[in-house]
């Protein structure tokens, strides 16, 4: 193993990704952001300097932080927010993961405003089944917003709501792949094409990650059909398929074949917009790229007829179904040891704010005393501990936790667990009635699932990385109003560790000025 380490300058920016001017965050300038690439095992450090308006925190996702915690980089639960001019450094070891995932802000909303990027685990031991390919690239594609997104989420949560409706969630305005969109009709469209060079006859690997705010992504190419070969990090049985749906923050990688016909075609990033409850004027949720066999000559353009013969919306395509992905190296998850059940509900409060609640509780960072902190004993300034803004599940010892969710919203929404992966061990219609989900064979293992409205699903995991994990819809406007809920698992074991002292000064700044609802 090796120790790798990276700066992040995260700073306020004019930007244009989709040829319209907005307000940006960013790292280092850029956006997607710089990508972390390392071998399972590194050891990974990487100074966050804040350089911009607002306090920060970035999150590993995916990754376990077994011994480290605190370094999970969640604001509110395993850390206070990075002060604007300080700088934090996050310093862990990868332990098994491997595959594709990526980083992002975990303080309120920033990451809707481009504080993402790609984070890649290669294998140190590759088995048997593991893919074989020529290239690798990375496809980072997501909805985007040309306004920031604190305004965005103040009109969001206001009693009138950002279009006369309370809850109706901001919808986006345009779709990017690797940074790059177009926005605007046919004929006056401003904005720029990612192109991808990829070698004829030969085997090619793109790791396709959602780092949208909100909606599913429809991903295909042209003439060119897909093999899915791993969903968060896990290798799956190699499943052929025409398009790939994403949900805000999943990750697939896909083979793909080029042929020895030379010859340009279209990548189609589509944002679904079945989660949109109201017209956006101007939206084009289209996001096209080009992929370009090398010898092509650079000015060709794909047959812009190309673009109707499938007109972006992927309706005649052979979607994936995910209840069909596999696990290359078979699962037998242990028996369930302890069950909790939660509730997925959305409500307008007397005081007409409109809320997120995961059974009775709403979510809201407590201000200068993150969970992990205030049950490891820290002194932290944390004024408003007595509130209704925490639901905490604790695990007491290596418990084998069965999460039974009832989503009784009318919406679909992607539950990310943090620090862990889950088994899908069931799913179904309505509310759950006691089903047995046990005789499952070889359930999907990974750390970011869609739950469709008005359906019920079991989890499970092995809780036995101690330290405080969020469970959360990783919609960012959920997740703002508090679609959150936390576990505190291996408590004595948590109770070892050593708090960064840096981390708990950072405390005393937030105490006076965090946002906090
Ligand atoms: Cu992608 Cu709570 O995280």
């Amino acid at each position: 193993p090796q120790t790798r380490e990276y700066n992040f300058t995260i700073s306020n920016v004019r930007g244009a990704p989709a040829g319209v001017e907005k307000d940006m965050v960013v790292v280092n300038n850029i956006w997607p952001g710089p990508t972390i690439e390392v071998n399972q095992h590194d050891r990974v450090v990487i100074r966050v300097m804040n350089r911009a308006q607002n306090a920060t925190a970035i999150h590993w996702h995916g990754l376990y932080q077994r011994g480290t915690p605190f370094y999970d980089g969640t604001h509110g639960i395993t850390q206070c927010g990075i002060p604007p001019g300080q700088d934090l450094v996050y310093n862990f070891t990868l332990g098994d993961f491997s595959g594709t995932t990526w980083w992002h802000s975990h303080y309120m909303t920033q990451y809707t405003d481009g504080v993402t990027g790609a984070f890649i685990v290669h294998p140190t031991n590759a088995t048997v089944s593991a893919p074989t390919y020529d290239t690798d690239s990375l496809i980072q594609v997501g909805d985007m917003y040309h306004t920031i997104s604190d305004k965005l989420l103040a009109a969001f949560t206001s009693p009138s709501g950002i279009d006369g409706t309370p809850g109706d969630e901001p919808v986006p305005d345009t779709g990017t792949i690797n940074g790059m969109g177009q926005y605007g009709v046919n004929g006056s469209q401003v904005g720029t094409c990612y192109k991808l060079t990829l070698a004829p006859n030969a085997t090619h690997r793109l790791r396709i990650i959602n780092s949208g705010s909100f909606a599913d992504v429809r991903f295909s190419v042209d003439g060119h059909p897909l093999t899915v070969v791993e969903t968060d990090g896990v290798e799956v049985a190699p499943y052929v398929v025409e398009a790939v749906q994403v949900s805000v923050a999943q990750r697939y990688s896909v083979l793909l074949t080029t042929n020895n016909t030379a010859g340009v075609y279209w990548m189609r990033a589509v944002v679904q917009e079945d989660m949109f409850t109201y017209d956006q004027p101007g939206f084009n949720g289209n996001a096209l790229g080009v992929l370009q066999y090398t010898g092509v000559d650079n000015s060709t353009m794909p047959d812009p007829g190309l673009v109707d013969n499938n007109p972006g919306t992927g309706k005649n395509l052979t979607l994936m179904d995910t209840a069909l992905l596999r696990p290359a190296s078979k699962q037998h998850p242990p028996k369930a040891t302890l069950t909790y059940k939660i509730t997925v509900s959305f409500q307008v409060t007397a005081d007409n704010g409109f809320f997120a609640f995961i059974n009775s509780t709403s979510w809201t960072p407590l201000s200068g005393s993150p969970t992990l902190f205030s049950h490891l004993g820290a002194d932290t300034v944390g004024a408003n501990t007595f509130d209704n803004s925490q639901l905490i599940l604790t695990s007491p010892n290596s418990e084998v936790i069965d999460l039974i969710i009832d989503n009784l919203d009318d919406g679909d929404h992607p539950f990310h667990l943090h620090g862990y992966k889950f088994w899908i061990m069931g799913t179904g219609d309505g509310r759950y009635q006691g089903q047995d989900v046990d005789d499952v064979v070889n359930p999907l293992l990974r750390d970011t699932h869609l739950i469709p409205s008005f359906t019920w699903t079991v989890l499970r995991f092995v809780a036995n990385n101690p330290g405080a994990w969020a469970f959360h819809c990783h919609i960012s406007w959920h997740m703002a109003i508090g679609l959150l809920v936390q576990f505190y698992t291996m408590p004595t074991e948590a109770a070892g560790l050593l708090l960064p002292q840096d981390m708990v000064d950072q405390c005393s700044t937030e105490g006076a000025s965090a946002r906090v609802r």
